[in-house]
């Protein structure tokens, strides 16, 4: 089965069952300061598993593209990616654990859908403690509903049968996996064993049934969902019992051009074979965060600082390889946009902005790495890099921590990895403003500031229309806990009166303490109540258009996914502290809410 169809596969099936099919959200998490990267399909329908209505209903699937970096040094095996698509189905307070676990079972074994053999198959529940209990109905349904024997249904705890929240706080609860056994067919084991590697975790079913909180108690949410997870790469490669994902059509292109480019074979020699795995999934993972619409440069801060991490470890991996070839990077990218552009167009779209930006990353790169290397034959005499040293590689060569921690294993040396952070912080600290990822007052006021800045940016465009007329559109915005980026399409530099005046105008909405209220509309009422936002079909038929004021004489109104404070007033004060160039046509504006 090809990669095409198993997406398809899935997608058709939770239709069938009544799903919504999502399109896949943008890899560069939107007003969501407490992650880096969409880490799960289920991360941009937060608000809807706290309680806000999806336009889409109750019941939704996706394949959701992904990035996760928290794994990183288990790539080069077969199975662990930090780029990967998840295939996913969520019940929105709809069906709970019986059918969440049904539909699985269903999609897994059914000869109609994936026909996997059950007695490949086996599953686990969580185990219980001080925070919530032994799953014993998930334990049933397994055990009376399904038929799974008990030995297939391990109880584990939470490190293993616990999923959320994505961020610090947020929707999280016990689940329940299903794995495969990948070994020989006479030798499946008669019972579920977590230490062999042989059964390939595949599917994850989460019960979203608590919220954490800021305070980390775990609250019953109002509203209980089911979350799925199925990683397309990892069950791409167990159907078609190739027992290595790299070896799916998802990888096969690229790993080709890595072998072309270093005239060696992947598969012959575990070495060589791992650096082709961290090769491919990373400049394939580099290339998404690039060539998304939201997409981002290689930099030293925030998502732009692992892109960077990324292309950079691919180089040295691709040195290890021999691969001789002046700026190669870029023809890795060229084969991931030409594998994946009917399923994510923005890679055709975005791919001459990715060749440029990877071309400039590795000549950098290719300076600073033969002085590194210099400099780092100079290091560890006493077998140990200090954390100054590791600094100085990193501050001057740019070599991230990782492959100064690669190198110094290669000359069985050791890095003071805890002294470095410490440098790493103290510059932090120095150079930048708490924005990228700290906030002052905890996570809890952080996701109310990011939802006040939200209200606010809607009531800013509402402002910049009256002032500068109709045509102005959005055309993008960025949200942290402290302040506001919001950029829009006009010609020019706005006047200092102009500015006044649409400051004046949002102050006048929140003295006024207009309400907010979403409602949910077809398209078509929403364009006839006259809602601003984007039109082509992002969730399907129905939208929630926000309207700021009354229904008729309103201040705003526009489509949108919220969440949204309820009244304006307690927004405080709005302030416009800055309105630049942003590109060509396009202006921004910084502000805050004091
Ligand atoms: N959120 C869960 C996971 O990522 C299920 O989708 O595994």
């Amino acid at each position: 089965m090809t990669s095409k169809e198993l997406r398809q596969k899935y997608l058709e099936f939770f239709k069938a069952k009544g799903h919504t099919i999502i399109p896949s959200a943008s890899l560069i998490p939107e007003n969501d300061p407490t992650v880096l990267f969409t880490t799960a399909g289920m991360h941009p329908l937060a608000p809807y598993l706290m309680g806000e209505k999806h336009p889409g209903g109750r019941r939704l699937a996706s394949a959701q593209k992904c990035i996760r970096t928290g794994d990183i040094d288990e790539v080069g095996n077969p199975t662990h990616h930090t780029f990967f698509e998840m295939l996913g189905n969520w019940s929105l307070g709809d069906y709970f654990k019986k059918e969440a676990i049904e539909l699985s079972w269903e999609f897994l074994t059914s000869p109609a859908w994936l026909g996997l053999d059950k007695n490949r198959l086996a599953v686990s529940v969580f185990k219980g403690d001080s925070d919530a209990p032994f799953d014993q109905e998930a334990h049933d349904i397994w055990k009376n509903i399904i038929g799974v024997p008990e030995e297939k249904i391990a109880r584990l705890p939470k490190k293993n049968n616990w999923w959320g929240p994505a961020g610090l706080t947020g929707p999280c609860g016990p689940d329940t996996e299903m794995f495969y056994w990948a070994g020989e067919a006479d030798k499946i084991p008669a019972s579920f064993n977590d230490d062999n590697p042989l059964w390939i975790e595949i599917w994850n079913d989460v019960f979203m049934q608590y919220n954490k909180t800021a305070a980390g108690t775990y609250e019953p949410l109002k509203q209980k969902n089911v979350d799925t997870g199925l990683g397309l790469e990892r069950i791409l490669a167990v159907i078609n019992g190739y027992g290595d994902d790299y070896k799916t059509d998802l990888f096969k292109n690229i790993i080709s051009r890595i072998e072309r480019l270093s005239n060696k074979a992947y598969g012959t020699d575990q070495e060589i074979t791992k650096a082709m795995r961290i090769i491919a999934d990373h400049l394939k993972a580099a290339t998404f965060i690039m060539g998304d619409d939201r997409g981002v440069a290689p930099s030293n801060l925030g998502q732009g600082y692992v892109v960077r991490r990324l292309i950079r470890r691919a180089i040295r991996y691709g040195r290890q390889l021999g691969i001789k070839e002046e700026s190669w990077t870029k023809e890795i990218a060229k084969v991931v946009a030409h594998d994946y552009q009917e399923v994510y167009p923005e890679l055709r779209r975005n791919i001459n902005k990715v060749i440029e930006q990877l071309t400039e990353e590795e000549a950098k790169f290719k300076k600073t790495l033969e002085l590194g290397l210099k400099e780092f034959e100079k290091l560890g005499v006493e077998g140990k890099i200090s954390g100054n040293q590791a600094f100085n590689l990193y501050q001057t060569y740019g070599f991230p921590l990782e492959i100064i921690e690669e190198l110094a294993k290669e000359k069985s040396l050791t890095v003071d990895a805890a002294a470095f952070a410490k440098e790493l912080e103290k510059h932090q600290k120095l150079s930048r403003t708490a924005s990228a990822g700290m906030f002052k007052g905890g996570l809890a006021d952080a996701s109310e500031a990011t939802v006040k800045y939200h209200t606010a940016a809607h009531l800013l465009l509402a402002a910049l229309r009256k002032v500068l007329g109709d045509q102005v559109i959005q055309k993008g915005s960025n949200i942290t806990a402290e302040r506001l980026r919001f950029d829009f399409a006009h010609p020019g530099k706005m006047s200092d009166e102009e500015k006044q005046k649409a400051e004046e105008l949002v102050n006048g909405a929140i003295k006024q303490d207009l309400p907010v209220t979403g409602e949910e509309l077809t398209l078509n009422q929403a364009r006839t109540k006259g809602a601003h936002g984007i039109f082509d079909a992002k969730y399907g038929e129905k939208v929630t258009v926000y309207t700021i004021g009354d229904e008729t004489l309103y201040f705003s109104k526009e489509i949108c996914g919220g969440p949204h404070v309820e009244h304006t007033g307690i927004l405080g004060h709005f302030k416009i502290q800055k309105e630049e160039s942003s590109s060509a046509g396009v202006r921004r504006i910084k502000a805050i809410l004091e």
